[in-house]
């Protein structure tokens, strides 16, 4: 849940660092701090965001160093607990992300063998149990210290001893390191480096890496050689600038035109659909993710049942990786995730793999540890930089759909007007996203007028209702508003309890099988007292006399509009957070990926 970033080159290591980091700082902005390598080592610290940071810092020259943006896990927000963290004699500095689950007994062995502690992090263990096994070569000493290590970590190193050199390893967090010309950049992951460049090394799970004026050698933990690949990202640099947008999630929203042209390209032929992976024919599919991309997971169950007729169960990753799972080779577990780091969709995808299922990965991030779990297909959303998952989900909920006609039609299950009505709708989703991006005026107004609301309710029916959820979630972590979403026909059964005069009721109210019924929720909300906020299509003539505020997505087919729900509700969020001066991109206590439990 922290960034980490480290420098080497001709260039003054500070500035790169601080650019490094203030693009990593979505994965966390409690404190931040830098250690630069200069005949001593200097460090700069401070509680709070990057930029409290910069506006500390004293010049500091160097042409080395290392950095972290920090999510707290072990110890308040500080700048005592901010890293990087030193050993004793402050010549080893360490830069850490991930937890180290034995801190306690390494921290009691080390204190007892003279060690002074000034922090209560997890982290601070690091430099001295490197400092208790200095053997004058610093790879040795971080590859030693390590072996008595258990938990996740990605960190950077460096020391006094060696002034030319950072040493980094990884295990279960992320790790990048950047080739620039005569410089490399580390970074927890590429969007940070892309300015600087697209040539990249991904760390694998325990890989010890040395970078130095001679290059980056990588070994394995136990000392064996590793051949890496260079990888070239093709992301555009642009991609992760904010463009002009005030914040990254609504340039993320405005993206999702092209991202979702960018999601199909080159999936849907006469021929079928073509993804990345291969689709096993199995008994049942189990899908596997956490928050946004849970949500996106349930969707999916919708879509796959009713187009492929294959059983499938959707699963909150942090539940099932503790349930003994009833799982086999006859089934597919499929792991949702945008960033492809989140501990937890790990551990359960790892859990499921075990137990001999077939595993598939859905994911946004290029290189992400799950990429080397299973075969996946991308969601080729870009990066996305608000902590608020936007144009990650509908680009999981348009791969989800591809995924049910590839497996309908490979059974057998799917028509031949099914699959062209569904494909004709997909080729016309990008325009119909400009659509509700041309109206978003309207979502704006509408959005002004319930800032101020104490309370929100979001339902829907059938593919909607996992936007139901989604809208909520969207709302609730930006705007700070609590929100339950709920699935419509659950009304009678208790949420009807929380409705009182004037509540806004968000009723997902397009054209489907359940819109009658759906009419029928509105009319009980209603009627006790709500104010309802329809999403219906452009041509329904009807709902203005159920509703009292009407935002409009095109007509489209009932499988494809929920993305054009979700972007509505993402432009809904975003401006109730907007009028409530929210910290839109950054909302309090989150991070963008959550790569410990
Ligand atoms: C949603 O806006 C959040 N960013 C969060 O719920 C997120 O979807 C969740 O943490 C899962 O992340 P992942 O898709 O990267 O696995």
């Amino acid at each position: 849940m922290c960034g980490i970033v480290g420098y080497l080159g001709k260039s003054e290591a500070v500035p790169v660092l601080f650019d490094l980091l203030r693009r990593l700082e979505y994965r966390g902005y409690d404190s931040a701090g830098i250690a630069i390598l200069n005949g001593s080592i200097q460090t700069s610290k401070a509680k709070g965001r990057v930029d409290n940071l910069i506006s500390i810092t004293p010049e500091i020259m160097g042409c080395t160093g290392i950095g972290h943006t920090r999510w707290a896990t072990h110890g308040e927000p500080s700048s005592e607990n901010a890293h990087p963290h030193c050993n004793c004699e402050g010549s080893i500095a360490v830069v850490h992300n991930g937890i180290i689950e034995n801190y306690i007994e390494l921290k009691d062995k080390l204190i007892a063998s003279g060690h002074k502690f000034r922090s209560e992090t997890d982290s601070e263990v690091l430099p001295h149990l490197i400092e208790e096994y200095y053997d004058g070569d610093l790879e040795s000493s971080v590859r030693n210290a390590l072996s008595h290590v258990r938990g996740s970590y990605a960190i950077a190193v460096v020391s006094t001893d060696e002034p030319d050199q950072i040493v980094i390893a990884r295990k279960d967090s992320p790790l990048v390191i950047g080739l620039g010309n005569n410089e490399h950049f580390v970074a927890s992951d590429v969007a940070a480096i892309l300015k600087h460049t697209k040539d990249v090394i991904f760390m694998g799970d325990g890989e010890i890496g040395v970078i130095n004026g001679g290059g980056v050698k990588v070994t394995t933990l136990g000392g064996g050689s590793v051949e890496k690949n260079i990888e070239t990202i093709d992301w555009d640099p642009e991609s992760a600038e904010k463009s002009g947008y005030e914040h990254f999630m609504l340039k993320e929203i405005f993206e999702q035109p092209a991202v979702i042209r960018e999601t199909l390209s080159g999936r849907i032929s006469s021929d079928g659909i073509d993804l990345d992976a291969a689709l096993p024919n199995v008994r049942r599919i189990v899908i596997l993710a956490c928050g946004t991309s849970y949500h996106a997971g349930l969707f999916g169950r919708y879509v796959i049942e009713r187009f492929a007729r294959i059983p499938v169960d959707v699963e909150i990753a942090s539940e099932f990786r503790y349930i003994d799972p009833i799982i086999d080779c006859g089934d597919l577990v499929i792991a949702i995730t945008q960033s492809g780091e989140t501990a937890d969709t790990l551990a359960a995808i790892r859990e499921a793999g075990s137990r001999g299922s077939q595993k598939l990965g859905v994911v946004n991030m290029l290189g992400s540890s799950i990429t080397r779990e299973c075969p996946c297909i991308q969601t080729r959303a870009g990066p996305e930089i608000g902590v608020a998952a936007t144009k990650s989900f509908t680009s999981q909920l348009a791969v989800l759909l591809l995924i049910a006609i590839r497996l309908g039609s490979e059974r057998r299950m799917i028509t031949t007007a099914e699959m062209n009505d569904l494909a004709a709708g997909l080729r016309q989703i990008s325009g119909n996203i400009q659509r509700v991006l041309n109206d978003a005026a309207r979502t704006r107004e509408c959005a002004k007028l319930f800032a101020g609301a104490n309370q929100f309710m979001f339902m829907g029916r059938g593919a909607n209702y996992p936007c139901a959820l989604e809208g909520a979630l969207k709302l609730k972590e930006i705007s700070y508003i609590p929100a339950e979403g709920f699935a419509a026909g659950e009304l009678k059964h208790g949420p009807l309890a929380l409705i009182y005069e004037g509540i806004p009721v968000v009723a997902i109210a397009t054209k489907d099988a359940v819109y009658e019924k759906m009419l029928g929720n509105i009319k009980e909300v209603k009627a006790r007292g709500a104010t309802v906020i329809g999403i219906a299509n452009e041509s329904d003539t009807e709902i203005e006399r159920y509703v009292d505020h009407v935002l409009r997505v095109p007509d489209a087919d009932p499988w494809i509009a929920p993305i054009l729900s979700s972007v509505v509700l993402q432009l809904f969020a975003y401006y109730v957070a907007y009028y409530r001066d929210c910290e839109i991109d950054k909302p309090r206590n989150l991070a963008k990926s959550v790569t410990v439990e």
